[in-house]
């Protein structure tokens, strides 16, 4: 295998969400968009289970859902140790 940058939140993962996204959920107190509120595993790891359909309803509700490599970029930087 050959080795992979970490991804970071600035440049990976915040683009991940559109602008709608992070509108919809800030009233729930989600906030996609907050390095703070992500980088909280319990957070992120909600946040992955809502895009996977582990926990229901699969977001963004009635998709575009993501794709198996967004997926992986967002597992794979919570798998780094969130690196800003
Ligand atoms: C902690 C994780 C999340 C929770 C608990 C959550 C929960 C919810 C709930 C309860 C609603 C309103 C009910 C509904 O429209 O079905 C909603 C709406 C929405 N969510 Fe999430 N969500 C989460 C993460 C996300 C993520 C990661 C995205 C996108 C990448 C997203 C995108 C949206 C959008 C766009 C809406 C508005 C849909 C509309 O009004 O048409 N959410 N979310």
């Amino acid at each position: 295998m050959h080795e992979q940058r970490s991804p970071s939140f600035e440049a990976d993962i915040r683009p991940l969400f559109r602008d709608l996204d992070v509108e919809h959920m800030r009233p729930l107190n989600v906030f996609l968009d907050d390095y703070g509120f992500m980088s909280k595993p319990e957070n992120a790891t909600m946040v992955l289970d809502f895009l996977t359909g582990k926990k229901e309803p699969k977001m963004p509700p009635g998709g575009p859902f993501w794709s198996q490599e967004q997926l992986d970029l967002l597992a794979r930087w919570m798998d780094a140790g969130y690196p800003k």
